[in-house]
């Protein structure tokens, strides 16, 4: 990929869940389901649950700080916080608190909400700060706390979701570590999934309303979102992956946005990628949204999986609709 200035490199991961684990038996107490049928059609077995005394600033920092010790560097070296999250705990942002929990007091922070796919674009917003010579050091986290938002009470959706965070550190870097990527973006399909805001009309002066409410539950139509995700990843893998002039035999590890076992075998089968190439966290976590990514790209990285200059194909998918693929090497290397 052609631009001018610094390239960067992918050198710290770090993640966090919640300490309370739920299996699926114990939601059938919830809702009408079994465990025969969310492991079956999605792979989930367990999934992390905040506490309600917990925050997903705290979720986040804890992430973020194990990112920053694998990367070699001090929270006062971020210049940049990304926070990738739909879930935060203000809306006006949750970076600025995460910037205050561990202390990066030179970095400038913000929240991008990209549902599902807000860590791949968060890489690809990091990557322009950094390659037009910008900032130095970005942390990106992405995190959330879907628990907070699905209706428990609906086993279409709330079986699949879980708490948690995961970060990168990505550092200025004479070779260029992301090779390409592809975003995509199309608002005719918003209604497929959402957690929209419910308001009413309520008057203000004789001739001036204004309206308020509250947010709805999640909201959403599987077999769309199913359909769309095994059609559109493997196109934004492939425009990628051509983009970086490589193969598909050239990817070590396929790493989707953790949302479906099944979506994930239907795209490496689509893309021709061996199973034992495919990053696979669904079983302890669900789905994540924001986290997903880089919270396996983590567990995979500690448990000695994924290794300095593997090529990682990775793709995030969701609300929006969003999708993008982003094509990096992991780690320091020569
Ligand atoms: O992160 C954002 C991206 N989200 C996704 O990628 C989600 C994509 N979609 C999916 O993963 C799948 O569509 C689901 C896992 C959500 C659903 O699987 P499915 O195979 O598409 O099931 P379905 O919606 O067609 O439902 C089949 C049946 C229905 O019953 P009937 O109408 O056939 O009698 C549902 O009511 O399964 C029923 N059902 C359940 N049964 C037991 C739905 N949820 C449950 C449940 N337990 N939790």
């Amino acid at each position: 990929m052609e631009h001018s200035g610094l390239g960067l490199a992918i050198t710290g991961c770090g993640s966090a869940t919640p300490a309370v684990s739920v299996d699926n038996t114990q939601l059938s107490q919830i809702v009408e389901t079994s465990d025969d049928w969310i492991a079956s059609r999605t792979g989930i077995r367990h999934r992390r649950l905040a506490p309600p005394d917990s925050s997903l600033a705290e979720l986040a920092a804890e992430a973020a700080k194990g990112a920053i010790s694998m990367a070699g560097i001090t929270a006062m070296d971020v210049d940049l916080i990304l926070l990738a999250t739909s879930t935060p705990d203000d809306l006006f942002g949750t970076a600025c608190r995460v910037q205050a929990e561990i202390g990066a007091s030179r970095a400038v922070a913000f929240d991008l909400t990209a549902a599902c796919s807000g860590f791949v674009f968060g890489m690809v917003t990091a990557a322009q700060y950094i390659r037009t010579g910008v900032y130095q050091n970005v942390l990106l986290i992405g995190a959330d706390i879907l628990s907070r938002w699905v209706d428990w009470t609906d086993r279409r959706t709330c079986v699949l979701f879980g708490d948690g965070a995961g970060a990168v550190v990505m550092q200025a870097n004479e070779a260029d570590r992301l090779l390409a990527f592809e975003l995509r973006s199309d608002g005719m399909l918003n209604k497929c999934l959402n957690l929209s805001y419910n308001s009413q009309p309520k008057p203000l002066l004789e001739d001036v309303a204004i309206a308020q409410g509250t947010f709805n539950p999640i909201t959403m139509n599987g077999q769309d979102v199913y359909r769309f995700a095994v059609k559109r990843v493997p196109e934004v893998i492939e425009k990628a992956l051509f983009r970086a002039n490589l193969t598909v035999e050239q990817v070590d590890w396929l790493l989707l946005h953790q949302a479906n076992q099944r979506i994930l075998d239907a795209v490496a089968t689509r893309l021709h990628i061996p199973s034992h190439k495919v990053i696979s966290n669904l079983a302890q976590h669900g789905n994540t949204s924001a986290a997903s990514i880089p919270l396996a790209l983590d567990e995979a990285v500690r448990h000695g999986q994924v290794k300095p200059g593997d090529m990682i194909a990775a793709s995030g998918f969701g609300a929006g609709l969003t999708w993008g693929a982003a094509l990096f090497q992991w780690g320091r290397f020569d």
